[in-house]
This record gives structure tokens, sequence and C-alpha cells, in this order.
């Protein structure tokens, strides 16, 4: 009884998400032991078929072979069935050796995992799209991915990439051929092919995203893209929702474990987890302020994939689903958006990308070649 309850407040935000038509199907189940079941997860339809749990794992940052195993354990153990990953990340071997023991245990059921991966920087040409879609499967040891995503609208040149880090690539060796019509061409050849169930987009402003609705029959179904307290990306958010695209918010507590790459920005890193709004709100449910963050994104029907190789944070991370944000505490995280201002990410130190007639921000190309 109190376990149903649980779910009973979350139940009626996404019943009215729904409603308001932000995104469709959108299901919630029952909560029937107390260990959170994958099926409790809420997941959100996508245009192309199919749907994407609403709680995945971020992996970036997660190169140790030890520390990716006991994350990915510990969320697979939790409820987790999306796990996001890339091939910059250089993880995608360690999550697939921990997939493959899962599946062969009988522990997981591969049509119940949502895996995404996505083309790196470096491979921004139509005909680096099955090459590198292959490698990434042979890596995860999969037949198909269920989101593949192009993980930047720029591109360099492919042997500008020194197979460890893209912070490395010279400025001077952007690639400004990028074609992003023939790219995705060629990723709707891979769905086609059965090799990749969906298919989206990262880091891509508006009228990037929109030349390919228009381009194409198969329109991206995805948006992956920095989201958080100060950068909430409300205009982005509903431009998505109404050419029917599902975001999904990278950095959702505010990525601490960057302060080194902002910092290569020129930036410092706020601290998400602790604003006193976020810490209060947090005492008032009883939550962490990690909690109060995700569950602030998620009640927006966006998906979440924080990061963690904390077990306990790993498991912290998806406990989200027995409490409900008010209308007041919405009201007062909506109000501490900070539009561009608050982007983390600038991305100027891949290959010369602001200077790429694909750099999406052009608000920050100023500041960022400053
Ligand atoms: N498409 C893109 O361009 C792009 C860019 C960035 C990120 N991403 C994806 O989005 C994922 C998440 O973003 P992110 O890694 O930048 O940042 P994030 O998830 O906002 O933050 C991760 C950091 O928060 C810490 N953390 C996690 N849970 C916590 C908790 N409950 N309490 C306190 N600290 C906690 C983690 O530390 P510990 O690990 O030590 O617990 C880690 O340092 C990435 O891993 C990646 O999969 C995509």
């Amino acid at each position: 009884m109190h376990l149903t309850r649980r779910l009973c407040a979350p139940l009626s935000h996404f019943t009215r998400m729904k409603s308001l038509g932000l995104f469709a199907a959108l299901t919630v189940l029952a909560a029937h032991s107390a260990a959170l079941r994958a099926s409790d997860v809420p997941a959100v339809a996508l245009s192309s078929g199919g749907s994407m749990p609403l709680v995945g794992l971020g992996t970036w940052q997660v190169t140790g072979d030890r520390e990716l195993e006991q994350a990915l354990d510990a969320a697979l153990e939790a409820g987790y069935r999306h796990i996001d990953t890339a091939t910059i990340y250089n993880n995608e071997h360690l999550i697939g050796k921990v997939l493959k023991r899962w599946l062969s245990e009988g522990k997981v059921k591969r049509e119940d995992l949502f895996i995404s991966t996505k083309l790196p920087v470096y491979a921004m040409r139509a005909a680096d799209v099955p090459d590198l879609l292959n490698q990434s499967l042979s890596r995860l040891q999969l037949d198909y991915v269920d989101m593949y995503l192009i993980h930047m609208p720029f591109g360099v040149n492919r042997e500008s990439y020194n197979g460890v880090s893209i912070v490395a690539i010279g400025p001077n060796d952007t690639d400004p051929s990028t074609d992003h019509r023939a790219i995705w061409d060629a990723m709707v050849a891979e769905k086609e092919a059965g090799r990749a169930r969906a298919l989206g987009v990262s880091n891509f402003n508006e009228s990037q995203i929109e030349r390919l609705v228009k381009h194409s029959a198969v329109p991206p179904a995805n948006l992956q893209v920095e989201l958080h307290l100060f950068h909430q990306q409300k205009p982005l958010v509903e431009f998505c929702k109404k050419n029917s695209i599902t975001v999904t918010a990278f950095s959702p507590i505010g990525s601490p474990g960057s302060k080194w790459l902002i910092k290569l920005s020129g930036k410092e890193l706020p601290d998400l987890l602790n604003v006193p709004e976020v810490l209060e709100i947090a005492k008032k449910h009883r939550k962490t302020a990690a909690q109060v963050l995700l569950r602030h994104i998620l009640q927006k029907g966006i998906a979440v994939i924080p990061k963690s190789s904390t077990p306990a944070r790993v498991r912290q991370n998806i406990d989200i689903l027995d409490f409900s944000l008010d209308d007041e505490d919405v009201a007062s995280l909506d109000s501490l958006d900070k539009g561009i201002d608050g982007k983390l990410f600038i991305m100027k130190n891949i290959g010369g990308s602001v200077n790429h007639p694909e750099y999406p921000w052009t608000k920050l190309q100023n500041e960022a070649t400053s």
C-alpha cells in the first residue's frame, strides 16, 4: 500500500505532461517491491518507435575497468536500463563486457536495455558513419544500439584525433566541410539496416535541428543537450516538444567532476549542489540536493543521465520516483535559470570548433574566441 502511494504523486505529473502533449505515451508502472524494478522507471515514446527510459546512467570520464564495472553493476541492480556512452568516452569496450555478463547470465534481456552511443566529432562525414557505428557495436558486443546520436554539430579532421582526448585536437584541425544532411542520410541507412533503433543529435541548435526535420522523412527522435538548473533550455525544449523530439539532459547535476575542463574555457564551475533554494527544497522533501536537481528536470518529461561511479550515488540518482516537487518548488527552481549565461560547456577546445560554420552557440562565439 505504502509502496503504491510512493508513485501516486509523480504519476499525476506524468499524466499531466501527457495531457499537455509534452511527450506521448509516457508510462509509469506501479512499484511492487522495495527494490526499484526497471519497469518502475518512466519512459517516453520515441517518434520513430519504441521508448526511452527517462533515467539513465551517464558514463563520461569513467574509463577505469573496475570503476566502470562497479558503477554499471550498481546501476543495473538499481533498475537502470538506459546507459549513455560515446565513442570518445573510450569505455564502450568496458560497458560491452559488463552487458555481456548480465545478458549471458540471463539477468537482463537485450530488449529491456536502452543503449545510446555517439558518432564522434572526428567522423563527421557520411562515409565515416557505417565504419564508426560498426566499431561501437563491436566494442559494445551488441547487434544494434537503441539510440545513435551525432555527438557535435561541428567536425574535425579524422587524423587529428590522438585516440585519447578530443581536447588535444589542435585549433587548426577543424573540417569546415561538415554536411549534416549527408551525415543524417547515412545515419538513416544504418537505422534501416537495423544497426540503430533510433537516431538523434546532440549539442545541435534549433536551426540545425530544423534543417534535418525539413530534410528527412526520419527526423531526429532525440536531442541530447546540456540542461540543468542554471541552463534550463526552455525555448529549445519547447521547440523539441512541438516537433515530437524527446530531450535528454546531460550534466543534469552541473557536472561537478568537470572543474578541469570548465577552467580551460576560462570559467568557474558553479556548485549546483549547494544552491540555497535547492538545499531548502531538499530538506523539505528529505531528499538530497542531487535528487532535487534531477527530479526538477524529470518532472518536465526530460530524460536525465547523471554520471556517477560511486555505487551509493548511482542508487541515489534513480531514487527520485517516490516524491514530487510542488508548484512552489518548481517556480522557485525555474526562476534560477540563467539562460545562455548558465551554460558550462562552450567546447571551444575541440579543434577550433568556434570557427567552424556549424558552431552552434553563436552568442558565445565572441566570448569563446576572446
Ligand atoms: N552529449 C554530450 O556532449 C555530453 C556532454 C557531457 C555529458 N554527457 C553525458 O551526460 C552524462 C552526465 O553528465 P556529466 O557527467 O557531465 O555530469 P553530471 O551527471 O551532472 O555530474 C557528474 C558528477 O556528479 C557527481 N555526482 C553524481 N551523483 C551525485 C550525487 N548524488 N551527489 C553528489 N555528487 C554526485 C559525480 O561524482 P562521482 O562519479 O564521484 O559520484 C560526477 O563528478 C555524462 O556522463 C555523459 O554520459 C554528454
